[in-house]
């Protein structure tokens, strides 16, 4: 079966509720004739709850862009998987680079909450990808095969079949330099290898989005590749006809 294409918009710390609610209903006017791809929003928490209900039966779903291990409790400034939940995401992206950079996130924090995702019912994007001194060193399957390993390691087979990943070399992100469509797609190809060789012909259903400066110029090239599965979009998200360009591209 064909692996339906899933669009990302990762909207980072930009636009509060009244800029998120307007990029929202211009997408949701901008999208209505789409069908055939999975698309969802990560606005800031602080923006969900304008957002959630402008795209309320849009087929636009919305995540949030990160979630602590625990449900509740003394983690001041954190967000809640099940409060999120509860606030109407869907998704939640899990390992972002930046992340991983400037908050300290490490495979095994990230696998705690992959489990905090699914248990309150919220489908998690698990970010992986190398920085330039590993691909210059030729780690990148070792990096992207340690994070896949570390991540996934208390996920339930089915789980793991039901997440998706996005694979963003970390030299990409943010700095207009996109990965080409074979350097990408040779990742993509050794990561959908792994997961093979682990949890065998689930494999094949499994989405890897690429990201990493993906805009609608360079989104048809990516998006063709037999296993870029879809993007996760960070800057080009943040306008409409962009964004609406980059899902069509996927189609
Ligand atoms: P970018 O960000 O598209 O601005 O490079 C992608 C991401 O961080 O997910």
């Amino acid at each position: 079966m064909a692996r339906r294409p899933f669009v990302a918009g990762n909207w980072k710390l930009n636009l509060g509720p009244t800029a998120a609610h307007q990029l929202a209903t211009a997408l949701r006017e901008g999208l209505a004739d789409v069908s055939g791809c999975t698309i969802a929003v990560f606005p800031t928490a602080l923006s969900v709850g304008s957002v959630v209900p402008v795209l309320k039966g849009s087929g636009i779903a919305v995540g949030v862009q990160e979630i602590e291990a625990k449900a509740s409790g003394a983690f001041t400034g954190g967000n809640s998987a099940v409060m999120a939940r509860e606030a109407g995401c869907e998704y939640a992206l899990v390992g972002h680079s930046e992340r991983r950079q400037l908050w300290g996130e490490t495979d095994a924090s990230c696998a705690a909450k992959l489990v905090a995702a699914y248990d309150a019912g919220l489908l998690p994007i698990y970010c992986i990808g190398e920085t330039l001194d590993e691909r210059r060193a030729d780690r990148v399957d070792e990096v992207v095969f340690r994070q896949l390993e570390g991540g996934l390691a208390k996920l339930a087979p089915d789980q793991v079949a039901a997440i998706t990943l996005a694979y963003e070399p970390v030299w990409a992100i943010g700095t207009g330099e996109v990965a080409t469509p074979d350097q990408a797609q040779a990742v993509h190809a050794s990561i959908r290898g792994w997961l093979r060789e682990r949890y065998g012909a689930v494999a094949d259903d499994i989405r890897i989005q690429y990201g990493g400066s993906v805009k609608a110029s360079n989104a048809a090239d990516l998006l063709s590749c037999p296993d870029i599965d879809g993007a996760l979009v960070g800057g080009a998200a943040l306008e409409a006809a962009g964004f609406a360009a980059i899902v069509r591209a996927s189609l």
